[in-house]
């Protein structure tokens, strides 16, 4: 069912990834055709797809160290909401490690764009919206000399550190040292991105969960549920965000 697209070329780790902002201020990919976020906004599609789907704040709360592994750092938002959703948190973990993989990065400027359009003027209250904009120059500070492998930044006084871990989702995956709490799957769409939702990449994700680690992604695709599930993991589909019907959450259990 999945529609393969030809491989993408082989230039990794050259942050220069174009990133095309469309009128309504969304960000889309020229080279996978499709939208970086959900329509309903970035903050929107981190909170309630990334962050609810894997039990986020309260399973980090008691913990002295909380490891999330991500699948497309891109424009870096599921990162740097999480990392505002863990500042906001008077309970959190003392330590926030969060690992990610990208063949393609984006220009520091895009990281920054996008967290200013990350639809904050729909949550003027929100302590994650306001701070966005802050973390991601930030980020965008360190954002340099991408090339192929591993690179890791400290922030917040050390206590948030970030491993992007440069290349094919699959080397990329091998490359990183890590014992995943929860897992963010966001590919492009499976049907126009195979290559991050393909039976190998999940079985290297599975390498790095442990029993009870908390899965999310916003495809309920029947082959992603079904690779899932034969890796371990307990699948539900949950009320999605529109335009979105369902959303997807799992736990670990194999
Ligand atoms: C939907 S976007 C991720 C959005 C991101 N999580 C955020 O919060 O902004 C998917 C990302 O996966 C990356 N990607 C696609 N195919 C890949 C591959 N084969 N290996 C590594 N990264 C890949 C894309 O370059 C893109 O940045």
């Amino acid at each position: 069912m999945d529609k393969a697209i030809k491989s993408p070329p082989a230039v990794v780790g050259s942050a220069d990834e174009t990133v095309l902002w469309m009128p309504d201020g969304s960000p889309h990919s020229p080279r996978f055709k499709d939208r970086y976020r959900s329509r309903a906004g970035g903050l929107a599609q981190a909170t309630s797809v990334f962050l609810t789907g894997t039990g986020l704040p309260a399973v980090w709360r008691g913990r002295e160290r909380f490891s999330v592994l991500e699948t497309g750092f891109g424009l870096g938002l599921n990162f740097l909401c999480t990392w505002a959703a863990w500042e906001a948190d008077p309970q959190r973990c003392e330590s926030l490690q969060y690992a990610s993989v990208e063949a393609f990065p984006v220009t520091g400027a895009d990281l920054v764009r996008s967290a200013r359009t990350a639809c904050p003027e729909n949550h003027p209250d929100s302590p994650i919206a306001s701070r966005l904009p802050v973390l991601a120059a930030q980020l965008a500070q360190v954002w340099r000399g991408l090339s192929p492998g591993i690179h890791q930044w400290s922030f917040a006084g050390g206590c948030v550190q970030l491993t992007l871990a440069v290349g094919e989702v699959q080397a990329a995956l091998q490359d990183l040292d890590c014992q995943a709490d929860a897992v963010y799957l966001d590919g492009f769409s499976p049907a126009l991105n195979p290559q991050m939702w393909s039976a190998e990449t999940l079985h290297l994700v599975a390498q790095l969960c442990r029993p009870g680690t908390t899965l999310a992604t916003y495809t309920v695709a029947a082959s992603v549920r079904e690779r899932l599930r034969q890796l371990g993991f307990r699948v539900e589909k949950c009320p999605g965000l529109p335009p979105k019907r369902d959303r997807l959450q799992a736990v670990f259990w194999p």
